[in-house]
């Protein structure tokens, strides 16, 4: 069983910018050369680890508006963890956020998407997956790493903050709030990180299972050319009914896709 969801800052940094674009080209094969569209960036680490794989480009979307410089300040913050950026990432990278329905780009535009721990939190999948479908190449191919699935053990991200499995399951949002402001009386420092983003990300899930994003997808028009499941040793024993077996076992996914061809 994985004890801590949320690593210490500097083995986030480490592990967003080197583990992650590592992990892909791993599943994926090489990369080098693809127009690269990083669905649900957050920070954009990972865009900047995906330079080292001789992607061409990395145009990362997300909801959130962001300052000019917000590329700076990253590699500002990859070189105070001992990293050297991609000399040329200003060129290579782009940041562009958009209302969570139209992409704010061209049919066809990217060879590869990208998406890390992000679809968890997406609020309409199906609009989503048909955008990826129409900005991608008809011979692109698309990662869709999603961990964790929300009804498993850390589904609710909240378990180094609260600890009790399955809350997601079976609380309420008020009582969710209360304990995390408990946590936060006994943290002082930490208010912004829990009762903002923690929070706002908790009520964020959108409480998909593999079963249930995998339905989405071929409807969307892909097929899955080859999947990985993301388990551990589990303790089901607080695990509430009627929660199926599968849907507690698969903690995460990986996947790898493209774009279901029309038979003639
Ligand atoms: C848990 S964070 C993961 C961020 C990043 N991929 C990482 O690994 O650190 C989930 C991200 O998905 C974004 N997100 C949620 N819904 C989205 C949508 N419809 N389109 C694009 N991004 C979305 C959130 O704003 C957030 O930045």
């Amino acid at each position: 069983m994985c004890d801590t969801f949320i690593p210490e800052a500097a083995a986030w940094v480490s592990s967003h910018y080197y583990d992650v674009p590592n992990e892909t080209v791993e599943f994926c094969g090489s990369i080098a050369g693809a127009t690269v569209l990083n669905l649900g960036c957050g920070e954009m680490l990972t865009d900047f680890g995906l330079l080292r794989h001789d992607v061409k480009k990395v145009t990362g979307l997300d909801l959130d508006n962001r300052t000019s410089d917000h590329l700076e300040l990253v590699a500002k913050k990859l070189q105070q963890n001992g990293i050297l950026p991609a000399a040329d990432y200003q060129d290579r990278l782009a940041y562009r956020f958009y209302d969570g329905q139209k992409f704010p780009f061209g049919d066809g535009e990217f060879d590869f998407l990208f998406s890390w721990s992000a679809f968890e939190h997406v609020h309409n999948v199906p609009r989503v997956l048909s955008e990826i479908h129409r900005v991608l190449r008809d011979d692109g191919r698309a990662f869709i790493q999603v961990y964790p699935w929300y009804h498993t053990f850390q589904g609710s991200h909240l378990s180094d903050f609260i600890r009790e499995p399955y809350l997601q399951l079976t609380r309420s949002h008020e009582w969710v709030r209360e304990r995390l402001e408990e946590y936060v009386s006994a943290h002082p420092g930490s208010k912004d990180l829990i009762l903002g983003h923690i929070y706002r990300e908790y009520l964020s899930l959108n409480g998909y299972s593999a079963d249930h994003f995998y339905s989405d997808l071929v409807d969307a028009g892909f097929q899955v050319t080859k999947a990985r499941v993301i388990s551990y040793d589990l303790d089901l024993s607080e695990l509430p009914p009627p929660t199926k077996f599968s849907e507690a076992m698969i903690c995460g996914t990986k996947m790898l896709l493209q774009k279901r061809i029309a038979p003639a």
